[in-house]
């Protein structure tokens, strides 16, 4: 049975401590939580696909230790393909360290360890599970020649091809010409299009040169003034959703697992949009990054209160 959902990323194991503030450069806060849990955008995202009710693989690595078994035996508890996840005896599992705030606020430091080894010929022994899958899933947490070959393996099988480009990098233009879907958040608009999106207009000039660039529709954050979802011709600003918000780590990747679900099914851009944005929402409202990702249920019901 082909795979609604390939994704090819990151695996790490998350240290989570929330606080009442994040601390400045030098300053040191006292929390009040701590979360040890699996997490990585590429493993979160196949987590989030998966809990939305699709079938999902994901092409990995970890490091053949105790964290890595761990990462894997989370995924296989989701009904995730774990196949193409690789133990890799010379690398440590990758790890971050997430400092949530107060407000919900969140920043991350993270050591690659295995992440950094995926390449290109992993994604190639991993092609089996490109034949017929509806949508490719990629970020920019592995080297970029591993998400080059992801997204040259998703169009050769006729996939839809989704990219979340975070952590921030900037990317050729023969890569982002293949993308049927870019997802940036503020940062990474900046770094892929050197505009600042700080409010409405920047971020259609963000999503414009996306687009111009060759990508099909760009979905960008454009932070208090909410989602502009836009492809040629066509605007959408998300919906927005009145939630209890505790930790925002995760919710970049519950919306694009979210999104990547919806495509798989069939759905228009524009209604995939809302989908994504309330998936997101919900994200939000638990702390912690898979803990976090929402049910198929917990969406459909959040999109009927609105
Ligand atoms: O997007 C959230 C993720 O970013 C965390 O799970 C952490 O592992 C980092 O990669």
């Amino acid at each position: 049975m082909p795979l609604d959902v390939v994704v090819v990323g990151k695996a790490n194991m998350d240290y989570l401590v929330r606080g009442p503030r994040l601390p400045a450069p030098g300053q040191s806060v006292n929390g009040d939580a701590f979360q040890e849990a699996p997490g990585g955008k590429g493993a979160n995202q196949a987590v989030g696909a998966a809990r939305l009710g699709a079938r999902v693989a994901l092409v990995a690595r970890v490091g053949k230790d105790a964290r890595g078994a761990a990462v894997i035996e989370a995924l296989r508890k989701e009904g995730i393909d774990v196949t193409h996840v690789r133990e890799d005896p010379s690398a440590a599992t990758g790890v971050a360290l997430c400092q949530v705030g107060g407000s919900g606020e969140k920043q991350i430091l993270s050591a690659a360890g295995a992440n950094a080894r995926l390449t290109a010929a992993d994604v190639r022994a991993s092609a089996a599970l490109f034949e017929g899958a509806r949508v490719v899933l990629c970020q920019l947490g592995v080297p970029l020649e591993a998400v080059s070959e992801a997204v040259r393996l998703g169009r050769a099988a006729g996939a839809i091809v989704v990219l979340d480009p975070g952590p921030p990098a900037p990317l050729p233009d023969e890569l982002i010409a293949q993308l049927d879907l870019i997802r940036p958040n503020t940062s990474e608009a900046q770094i892929l299009t050197g505009i600042r999106v700080r409010d409405r207009l920047s971020a259609r000039e963000a999503a414009a040169d996306l687009i111009r660039r060759g990508a099909k529709a760009a979905a960008v954050q454009a932070g208090e003034f909410g989602d502009l979802l836009a492809w040629p011709g066509h605007e959408v600003w998300l919906p927005r959703f009145e939630v209890k918000r505790v930790d925002a780590t995760g919710a970049g990747d519950a919306f694009a697992s979210a999104f990547a679900v919806a495509l798989a099914e069939g759905k228009t851009l524009a209604e995939g949009g809302p989908f994504a944005s309330a998936a997101a929402a919900l994200a939000t409202t638990v702390l912690g990054a898979q803990a976090a990702l929402p049910t198929r249920a917990a969406v459909l019901e959040l999109l009927l209160r609105r």
